[in-house]
């Protein structure tokens, strides 16, 4: 493991006014995406969708790397360039998706624990052959009747840590992702404490498996109210609440935090962000890894041809020079009524 090479990597993802977009959605989910404006889901419109990013100009201001699915990875975009080859044309680094997905947690109804452990070294390593420089495993943890369990904390820990440690053998920097879902109707507090005992639990697994903290990314929820909780907290609350328990719990050796959006609106997903960066300086770079919140309003405009790329490649560009500047806290409601550049 070339431990200098993963810092080198880490630090670029989370490079000033950069940010990953996540566009590593399974085949599953994917599709719902393009149920949802009537699009088949074809290899074909899959890579006909992402091109439209991935060839934006200008989006290597705000983007630093960009997160992909098996197939992706092994795609040509239409120029008949390969997509890690395109995204390194413009200085962004392909990541992968490596976990298998959240299955059913046998002896906890309702409870899930991410599978794809097994050759994941293999895996990976043919990955980094390809080209992709960074990886990311999603871990799930859901807020109901009391849960999660601690089994469900404890195996989902464990095996963010194997897989950490398995990607950087592989020279890969490993995104460790523990989301503690939005949905369901707990507080700020409770989601709060559920927030805190995952990542706690999730950094001394690390520590057991000696991962290289200086050559990993933390992706967390940030700490918001829960979807249908009658009381909803303000920016400034889930600002102040997210960097209060990400002080108590993530070692100031990690170099960056980088939010997924959960859910979140795409100007809430900002909003948040800005406000935290506000509160700064923090020990790590706080920034974003937003999946729906860099491309609801791409996906919209896109609907499915390329005719409509340079729309959708202005909205895209749009979020992402609008997180950008969230990362210095200098974002501005105005810039929402800016016109879109192309
Ligand atoms: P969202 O920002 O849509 O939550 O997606 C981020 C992600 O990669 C989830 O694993």
């Amino acid at each position: 493991m070339d431990q200098q090479q993963l810092e080198r990597t880490a630090r670029a993802l989370v490079a000033p006014n950069k940010g990953i977009l996540a566009a590593d959605e399974s085949t599953g989910t994917i599709k719902k995406r393009f149920d949802s404006i009537g699009v088949e889901s074809t290899a074909a419109s899959r890579i006909g969708y992402r091109e439209t990013f991935f060839t934006a100009k200008g989006a290597n201001e705000n983007i630093s790397g960009v997160i992909l699915y098996d197939e992706t990875l092994r795609q040509n975009i239409g120029d008949g360039r390969s997509v890690p080859k395109a995204l390194m044309g413009v200085g962004i680094l392909p990541g992968i998706k490596v976990d298998t997905g959240a299955k059913p947690l046998v002896g906890h109804p309702g409870e899930s624990i991410t599978e794809g452990l097994d050759g994941l070294l293999d895996r990976c390593q043919e990955y980094y052959k390809i080209g992709a420089r960074f990886a990311k495993w999603r871990a799930v943890y859901k807020i109901f009747d009391g849960k999660p369990s601690h089994a469900c904390i404890h195996a989902n820990a464990h095996a963010l840590a194997r897989y950490a440690a398995i990607a950087q053998e592989a020279g890969l920097v490993p995104i460790v992702e523990p989301e503690v879902l939005m949905d369901g109707d707990h507080t700020i507090e409770a989601y709060e404490a559920v927030s805190g005992w995952a990542w706690a639990e999730v950094f001394r697994e690390l520590c057991y498996l000696n991962v290289h903290l200086e050559g990993i990314l933390l992706k967390p929820n940030m700490v918001l109210s829960g979807t249908t909780c009658p009381t909803q907290a303000s920016v400034s609350d889930v600002a102040e609440a997210t960097v209060r328990l990400l002080r108590r719990v993530v070692p100031p050796a990690v170099p960056g935090i980088v939010f997924l959006s959960g859910g979140q609106s795409d100007v809430r997903a900002t909003e948040h962000l800005n406000a935290m960066n506000q509160l700064g300086p923090h020990p790590w770079e706080l920034s974003y890894s937003y999946g729906r919140a860099l491309q609801a309003p791409a996906l919209k405009a896109w609907a499915g041809s390329a005719a409509n790329a340079p729309v959708a490649q202005a909205a895209f560009l749009h979020r992402a020079r609008c997180n950008g500047a969230a990362r210095t806290g200098t974002y501005t409601p105005a810039m929402e009524a800016a016109p879109a550049r192309a």
